[in-house]
């Protein structure tokens, strides 16, 4: 990638998967490693592969994919709002690293986004239109150059509730609206 896009200097560690888990029962600890696999490790294997190009460059970005659910559990998807969790933090130190480098490190966190994350997540009511969502992503990132976090306004409700002390109250609303991760 390096050889052929000497120019590159910017990484966003898009790739991910969603899955509903049932913890009551054994049995779904092979398909939460796939998960942990996906979005923790590759995020990892990712920055590692390309951080040496990267600080080549007089200025690049790192551009890490966490959630809303990163700062709120949805129910049904347990091992995934670890690993977007894990991904905040990560953005979180990986900056204070990376603080004087000339690399950036901006994490995207969306709401719930009409794509085919999970099964029937194109169809939800809750879900944002997809092409709603890049355009408020885009104007958020050309207003707000140095922003560390892309929060478009539908996030907010799942970003802020420990800050706001309403956090119970979107746990339950968050899980009642929306009971089948959509
Ligand atoms: N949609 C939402 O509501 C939402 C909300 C918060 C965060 N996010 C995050 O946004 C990111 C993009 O998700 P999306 O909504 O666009 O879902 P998506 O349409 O399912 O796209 C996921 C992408 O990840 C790639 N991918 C999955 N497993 C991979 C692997 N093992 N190796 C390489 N690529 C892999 C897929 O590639 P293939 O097509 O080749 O399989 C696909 O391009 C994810 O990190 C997701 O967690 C989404």
């Amino acid at each position: 990638m390096v050889a052929e896009h000497p120019d590159l200097d910017v990484l966003v560690t898009m790739a991910g998967i969603m899955r509903a888990e049932d913890w009551t029962t054994s049995g779904f600890a092979e398909g939460a490693a796939e998960v942990v696999t996906t979005n923790l490790l590759g995020p990892i294997r990712l920055v590692d592969a390309f951080i040496d190009h990267l600080r080549t460059r007089p200025e690049a970005t790192i551009m890490t994919v966490s959630s809303g659910l990163a700062f709120a559990p949805l129910k049904v998807t347990p091992t995934y709002n670890a690993t977007k969790a894990a991904i905040h933090m990560l953005s979180e130190s990986i900056r204070l690293q990376l603080d004087g480098t000339g690399v950036a490190v901006v994490e995207l966190e969306p709401p719930s986004v009409a794509t085919d994350l999970m099964p029937g997540q194109k169809d939800s009511p809750f879900a944002m239109p997809l092409d709603a969502f890049v355009r408020e992503v885009v104007d958020l990132i050309q207003t707000q150059p140095d922003a560390t976090e892309i929060q478009v306004e539908n996030v907010k409700f799942l970003r802020y509730g420990e800050a706001r002390g309403d956090y119970d109250q979107v746990v339950a609303t968050l899980n009642r609206l929306d009971p089948h991760g959509h």
